[in-house]
């Protein structure tokens, strides 16, 4: 039998990011390591179970803010480092683990990345929202026309100072996509540092800085150059297309690996649409509403005849109940329901990515009036989640 404690002190700390990074098969961190892992621990979002004074399973989460579909923004947790002792799995430590996060967890909504896709619908998570991993053939890569704007190099303190400002101001474009934390920034620039060629540009247009990228480029042994995409903000299409006129210009650059969202219309941009080749489209947002009356009173809707939609969920049975969700809003009510869905799929269904008629041909839910609920959940923009974590 294992208990849950609320980890305090450096040395817990530590104790829990070596236990989570084996889990991973990774090694513990370095003393060097630690220094920057440290500062990515906030108190009182750190749990671990302890089977007597052994630590045998590990979570924690970031405090962040997430765009729902309308625009809104919403506190959110962003999950993360959950791992169990090897010799401790399938004992029920992580589902111990996870019913204290939920039941403590101040934000309304809670994100992870799953490393595995059939671990977390029991706790409550829904399939959210994916990423496209694009490849593009930079020497084919065509953008018609000139830039509109300026893109300027800057070097790496400029940037561990403007990046940040410049995400917090249009970095959040669309549903999913969340802040971040100052532990994010600490990791990053420790990555960044470590990556010698890693390379920040910056667009700024009629208004000022409007758009950013970092990119690094190696060469792999047939002397060919690969361009992988870090990080891309822009607050304008100008910005956008610039900021790509400017990748695929670059001098040696063979391939460019870029995440994008499933509705990006980047093949538009190039004379040839088939230099941009989809390489996989994955899971990416695992998303978790905590507070259900509250997350579907955060978020707009499309234009559709009111649904009843009964929500079941085990884990936090406050959530049960009936809601009306309208054009105009959402309100508990008692009436016969038209829809009966886990939390976990109302989840899936929350930010856009996946339509409640789907889910009913594939005999996950029931009821009826399922194109109204489409309606009414559609989002005009695909969801996406660029901060890793
Ligand atoms: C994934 C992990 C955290 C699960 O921890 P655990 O303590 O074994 O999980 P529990 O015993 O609470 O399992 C709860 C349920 O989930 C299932 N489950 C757990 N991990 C699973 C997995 N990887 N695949 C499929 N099912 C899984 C269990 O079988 C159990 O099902 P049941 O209730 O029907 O019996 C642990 O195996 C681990 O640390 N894995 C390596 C690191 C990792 O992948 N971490 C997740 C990062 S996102």
């Amino acid at each position: 039998m294992t208990d849950i404690r609320v980890l305090a002190d450096d040395a817990q700390y530590r104790a829990h990011n070596t236990l989570f990074r084996r889990a991973m098969h990774w090694g513990p961190p370095t003393d060097e390591k630690w220094e920057i892992g440290r500062r990515t621990y906030e108190p009182g979002r750190v749990i671990a179970a302890f089977d007597g004074d052994t630590m045998v399973g590990t979570t924690q989460t970031f405090a962040s803010s997430m765009v729902v579909p309308g625009g809104a923004v919403v506190p959110h947790a962003a999950v993360s480092r959950v791992g169990v002792r090897a010799d401790y799995t399938r004992r029920g430590v992580l589902s111990g683990l996870m019913r204290e996060q939920l039941s403590t967890v101040p934000d309304p909504v809670a994100t992870l990345r799953a490393s595995e896709g059939r671990i977390y619908g029991r706790f409550g998570y829904g399939l959210a929202g994916r990423v496209r991993f694009l490849r593009i053939d930079a020497r084919k890569a065509v953008i018609p026309g000139s830039p509109v704007g300026r893109v300027r190099m800057v070097d790496p303190d400029t940037s561990d100072k403007l990046v940040p400002e410049l995400h917090q101001a249009f970095g959040l474009d669309r549903p999913g996509q969340i802040s971040r934390w100052p532990g994010w920034w600490a990791i990053h620039q420790d990555r960044k540092g470590e990556a010698e060629n890693l390379v920040t540009v910056v667009h700024s247009g009629p208004d000022g800085d409007d758009g950013y990228v970092s990119y690094k480029v190696s060469e792999d042994d047939d002397f060919k150059h690969h361009m992988q995409v870090e990080d891309f903000a822009w607050a304008n299409t100008d910005a956008w297309r610039d900021l790509w006129i400017y990748l695929t210009r670059l001098d040696l650059v063979d391939t460019i690996t870029v995440d994008a969202a499933l509705d990006d219309p980047i093949n538009w941009l190039f004379e040839d649409p088939r230099v941009v080749f989809t390489k996989d489209v994955f899971d990416q947002i695992w998303l978790r509403l905590v507070d259900v009356p509250r997350m579907l009173a955060a978020r707009a809707y499309g234009a559709a005849a009111p649904v009843v939609i009964e929500v079941h969920d085990k884990l936090l049975p406050a959530n049960d109940g009936r809601y009306r969700v309208s054009s105009d809003g959402v309100e508990r009510v008692d009436a016969p329901a038209d829809i009966t869905i886990p939390v976990d799929l109302l989840g899936a269904v929350y930010l856009g990515d996946t339509k409640f008629s789907d889910l009913a041909a594939a005999r996950r839910i029931e009821g009826a009036r399922f194109d109204e609920a489409d309606a009414l959940f559609a989002s005009p923009v695909a969801p996406l989640c660029s901060t890793f974590f």
